[in-house]
């Protein structure tokens, strides 16, 4: 026998109904005996008095047990109906302990939202649930729809998420909990998109924590609908969802303002010192080559080839620490900047032909800057271009960049260019993105590089 049986079956009945089946009894019997002695006696024959009294007292013993235990059935019914919600209420508390621990999972926000909602679903037995999140400045809109009970390809089916009118709407108007047998019926009710699958019972309440709304929360198709009871398990679920919501926002929230801290911390230390030296040490070097007349020419190539290597690891450096301090990075900005700091532009004309550049990852620009970097100062130094033309064009599968020069040219051999680094560096740059460089010259017409680079 369960221990919940058992207390069943223990319930003792109370003292008054005792004394009342008790005494009952006795008073039917002496009332019965009095009143056959007064109205039946003087005149019925003697002979049938004694079968009369028995049949009375038969017949009224047999009422009163039938009508007493009629009541104590009721009573028994009553306890045992009253027995069972306090069990269903213990079950829904332990449920709702259950999914406090599910609850605190670790992981970023969206995962948690995701588990609460996954976690009221099965809290409740309804068959789906969904948690809107509202705009931060505007808090009748739905920013952000999460769901349980939906398959990947009915919510493909229905298209958008809710927007926050109708039903949805009313419990995020009114702040408080909205519980239906049919949700159609309500006046709100705005009916749903072609292709929703069917949901009738309807439980909604806000999640609100210190009086702020975190979020809103949505069950519905439970079999039978929803009681009072699941309405009071889940507004206490609901409190602590809240709670879980905030604090993971809060942690979300100081996690990103301490990492855009560290980000601008190391990107202000590269510049003002790393960046710095570094300038510092070119100037230097820029200055010994023009002080010192007498150097001899190997000397002084090799002086400024360093020096160039120092130009393209300051562009380098600049190029991260602007990533350290966005995560979006314009490819036409980024590329004007750069070839600013080369020098006066004036010999550059840029063109672009379309604003897909806007899609560019900032791992792909870096690389398509330094290549552009190398052709550009190829295009000066050996080709002696007077005017040098940057070009971008993009279709669906392809976007390309080309630099065009009026410069000297020459005989381009994939193959020789063991002791010159630039050329050989572009290409591996470009082949990274699974791109090509395409590389024509000729002698007095000038050179066009030409990097041509898949979308994916
Ligand atoms: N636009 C150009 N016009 C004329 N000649 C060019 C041009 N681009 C490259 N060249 C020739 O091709 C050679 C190889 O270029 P590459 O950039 O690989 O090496 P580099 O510039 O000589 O040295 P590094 O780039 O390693 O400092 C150059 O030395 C130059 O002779
Ligand atoms: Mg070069």
């Amino acid at each position: 026998m369960s221990e919940s049986a058992r207390r069943r079956h223990n319930v003792p009945v109370p003292w008054p109904w005792r004394l009342t089946a008790t005494l009952l009894p006795m008073i039917g019997v002496v009332l019965t005996i009095l009143l056959f002695h007064m109205y039946i006696v003087p005149h019925v024959a003697i002979s049938w008095q004694y079968p009369l009294l028995t049949l009375m007292l038969v017949i009224g013993t047999g009422l009163f047990s039938y009508v007493v235990f009629g009541i104590l059935s009721q009573q028994q019914t009553a306890i045992l109906s009253a027995n069972e919600r306090l069990e269903k209420q213990r079950d829904g508390l332990n449920a709702l302990r259950e999914a406090s621990y599910a609850m605190t999972t670790v992981g970023d926000w969206t995962d948690i939202v995701q588990n609460v909602v996954d976690v009221a679903c099965r809290l409740t037995g309804a068959r789906y649930a969904a948690l809107a999140v509202l705009d931060d400045s505007d808090n009748y809109t739905i920013r952000q729809f999460f769901t349980s009970g939906l398959t990947p390809e009915q919510i493909d089916r229905i298209g958008q998420y809710p927007t926050g009118r109708g039903l949805l709407g009313e419990v995020i108007r009114h702040r408080r909990p909205i519980r239906l047998q049919r949700l159609q019926d309500h006046p709100a009710s705005i009916g749903f998109p072609p292709n929703h699958p069917k949901m009738e019972s309807f439980l909604g309440l806000p999640l609100l924590y210190q009086a702020q709304v975190m979020g809103h929360l949505y069950l519905t198709e439970k079999e039978e609908g929803f009681t009072a009871d699941d309405q009071a398990i889940v507004e206490l679920f609901a409190r602590q969802a809240a709670a879980v919501i905030a604090s993971a926002r809060f942690y979300q929230e100081r996690e990103v303002f301490a990492t855009l801290k560290e980000r601008e911390r190391i990107g202000r230390d590269l510049h003002d010192g790393v960046l710095q030296t570094l300038y510092g040490i070119t100037l230097s070097l820029d200055n010994l080559v023009d002080s010192h007349e007498n150097l001899d020419d190997e000397t002084a190539t090799e002086l400024n080839r360093v020096s160039e290597t120092l130009g393209l690891l300051m562009t380098e450096i600049r190029f991260f620490i602007q990533s350290l301090e966005s995560t979006s990075i314009d490819f036409r900005i980024a590329l004007t900047d750069m070839l600013r700091r080369l020098g006066p532009m004036d010999d550059i004309t840029m063109t672009f032909r379309d604003e897909r550049y806007l899609e560019l990852h900032p791992k792909r620009i870096h690389d398509l800057l330094l290549s552009i970097q190398e052709a550009v100062s190829n295009a000066r130094v050996h080709g002696h271009a007077e005017h040098i033309k940057i070009e971008w064009t993009s279709t669906d599968e392809f976007y390309q960049v080309v630099i065009l020069d009026d410069g000297e040219g020459f005989v381009y051999h994939p193959d020789t260019t063991h002791t010159h680094f630039g050329i050989r560096n572009m290409t591996k740059r470009i082949e990274r993105w699974d791109g090509q460089v395409h590389i024509t010259s000729q002698k007095q017409t000038g050179t066009t590089v030409a990097f041509k680079i898949p979308w994916l």
